[in-house]
Order: C-alpha cells, then structure tokens, then sequence
C-alpha cells in the first residue's frame, strides 16, 4: 500500500478491512495447576461479524466476483449453522447482495433472528435427515441456488477458499504471535477449513524455518463420523447432539486429513461445562465448540507438563457466547436437557 492510502494503527477504510489479526491470549486462571506449559487461545470472536467465519465469507465473495459468479445485484445463497451466514451477510451487506441462508433446526434462534437482522431470508430445515434428503439444510440451499436468478452458492463444506483463507491468515497470524514457539494446536472440525488451512501454513513454515513441526489435533463431537474416518478410514452411523458448528454426518470435501495428527472427541456435557467455565474464570463469553476446543487444549497441556515438557498450546475459540444465551448459558435449558448447571460450579 502506498503511503498516501495507508491508515492510522487500527482505523479502516470499510468494516471487511477488519477482519482477521484476531488477539492471542493466555488463559491463566483456569490454567493454574499448569507449571510449564501454556495454554493460549485466539479469540476469534473479535472479528467484526463475531466468529472465525468473517474470514471465510469475505475470501468466498472476493473470489465468486472475480470468476463472475456473482454479479452486482446477485443473491448468495447458503446452508450455514450461523456463522458463516453472519459473515457472508456482512459482506454483503457492504456490497449490496441478497442473503438466502438455510441452517437446521437445532440451532439457535439468537442465530437465525441475527441472519434476519442483517436482512437475509432464512430457511429452517429439519436436523434429523440424512445429508441427500430434499429436506436437509445442504439440499435446500443446492436446490434455492437452482431456482433463484442470479445466485450463487459458495458450498464452503467443498469451496476451496476456505481452508485458503486460514492458509493466508489465520496460519501465519499463530506463526508470529507465537514467534514460531507453538507445540500444540487444537481446533474444533466442521467444515475442516480451519484446522486444514491452518496446520498447512503453520507445518511450512515450521520447515522453512529449521523449527520443530507443531502437533496438529482436531476436535470432534461425540456423534460425529469425522473421529472415526480418520482413525479407521469407515462411515460410522451419525447420531444428533446439541453443541453447534462443529461435527459432522458427511465428509466434507474443504477437510485435508492429511493435516491433522489426532482427533479427539467431546460430548455436549463437556462443551457446555467448560465455556461456561471459560466465561465465569477467564471472562471469555464464547461458544459450546470453545468449549470443546478448550477441553482438549487442556488435557493437552496437563499431560505434557506431567512430563516435565514446555508446551504452548494454541487453540482456537470461533465464536462468541451471543447466540447461545439462551442455551447453554441458561440454567433452565440446562436441567431441561439433563444437566445439573450447579455440579458444575
Ligand atoms: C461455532 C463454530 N465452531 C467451529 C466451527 C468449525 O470450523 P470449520 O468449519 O472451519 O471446521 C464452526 C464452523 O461453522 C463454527 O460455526
């Protein structure tokens, strides 16, 4: 950028500037028995649409407008579990595109009246069909982008921009916040953009800089089929759980299994409990797979300080606790759904 169109630290042109160079943080007091090791989390809610998936949504657009996909006027049209629909509506809103987003019925209504907000039409489909059933949110949002004129369907379970954009962005931003000390890291997989583009960039440039390779490990729900793939290369039989964004009853095509080191898997109870932990010990208000991710981090961290190792574990925390307030931030819903909020003070 020439000097003449540079902006003061922190100001930006337009809002879609903002996105990405998310902070890295330490967390301390949930951490407190650790002696040597780290846990450390980027904070992606500081996005401006509130997730990881701003970025996503902005590379997605940037490249439809170049392939003349999408035209001035277009619509997009999406199956999203929030969050990447909150990113592509931002986008859109500042480019003047139509949002039509379909999403499934477990998720959360602070979710779909945010989509709303932002002036998308939204399609409540039903959680409990297979991917290939007419119903599901994925053949909606495929059949919508048939009828509607003018529309285009970035897929981000398929589109190559995806795991891209975590590639040119999130990948290097944990290199150098960091400063190439990273051992660990753990992201939650739903679409695999993340954790794919951002262990490619993190391996390379570990190689390319004589530096030891970090470990790489995903995080899957209990009930989804990715853990399995991965481990013993079959299609277990998907079952529904509540936690959002993450798991999944497909192999999307954006996931590079080659990237990853190990999968763990969490189950609601523990997404639940420990961003709610995150909240009241760290202050972090963020969502159930931040939860998840959190868990596993550390764990992570706990057994390598048993062995007297230095680990700087990095995970990532997608979202905010916003949509999920009247969830798991709830008391009731919690005893509604099984779970005892005081055991876990
Ligand atoms: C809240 C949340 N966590 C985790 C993920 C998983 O990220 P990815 O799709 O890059 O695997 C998503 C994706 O939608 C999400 O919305």
């Amino acid at each position: 950028m020439n000097e003449r169109h540079s902006t003061p630290p922190n100001t930006h042109e337009d809002l879609i500037s903002a996105i990405g160079k998310t902070p890295l943080i330490r967390l301390n007091r949930i951490t407190e028995d650790l002696q040597e090791s780290s846990v450390w989390v980027k904070l992606e809610r500081c996005n401006p649409g509130g997730s990881i998936k701003d970025r996503i949504g902005l590379q997605m657009v940037l490249d439809a407008e170049e392939k003349g996909l999408l035209k001035p006027g277009g619509t997009i049209v999406e199956g999203t579990s929030g969050n990447t629909g909150i990113g592509l509506a931002m986008v859109a809103a500042q480019r003047g595109y139509k949002c039509v987003f379909t999403m499934a019925d477990k998720m959360s209504k602070e979710k779909i009246d945010l989509l709303k907000a932002m002036g998308a039409e939204v399609h409540v489909c039903p959680t409990n069909v297979e991917k290939e059933d007419p119903r599901s949110y994925y053949e909606v949002a495929a059949r919508l982008s048939r009828e509607i004129p003018g529309a285009w369907y970035p897929d981000q379970y398929s589109h190559h921009a995806n795991p891209l954009t975590h590639y040119y962005s999130t990948g290097p931003e944990i290199w150098d916040q960091t400063e190439g000390k990273i051992t660990h890291f753990v992201a939650t997989m739903g679409t695999g953009g993340t954790i794919s583009g951002t262990s490619k960039a993190l391996r390379e440039i570990a190689s390319q800089n004589d530096s030891s390779v970090p470990k790489i490990i995903g995080v899957d729900a209990v009930g989804s089929i990715l853990k399995q793939w991965f481990e013993e290369g079959t299609l277990g039989e998907p079952s529904t759980y509540k936690v959002e964004g993450f798991g999944e009853d497909f192999i999307p095509s954006a996931t590079d299994f080659s990237m990853i080191d190990e999968i763990h898997q969490v189950d609601d109870g523990e997404c639940f409990q420990w961003a709610r932990a995150l909240a009241r010990k760290e202050g972090m208000f963020c969502g159930g797979s931040c939860g998840g991710s959190i868990k596993v981090a550390i764990d992570i961290a706990r057994e390598a300080d048993k062995r007297g190792e230095e680990a700087m574990v990095v995970a990532i925390l997608p979202d905010s606790g916003n949509p999920y307030l009247s969830k798991f931030y709830n008391d009731d819903w919690l005893r509604e759904n099984g779970w005892e909020p005081d055991d876990w003070e």
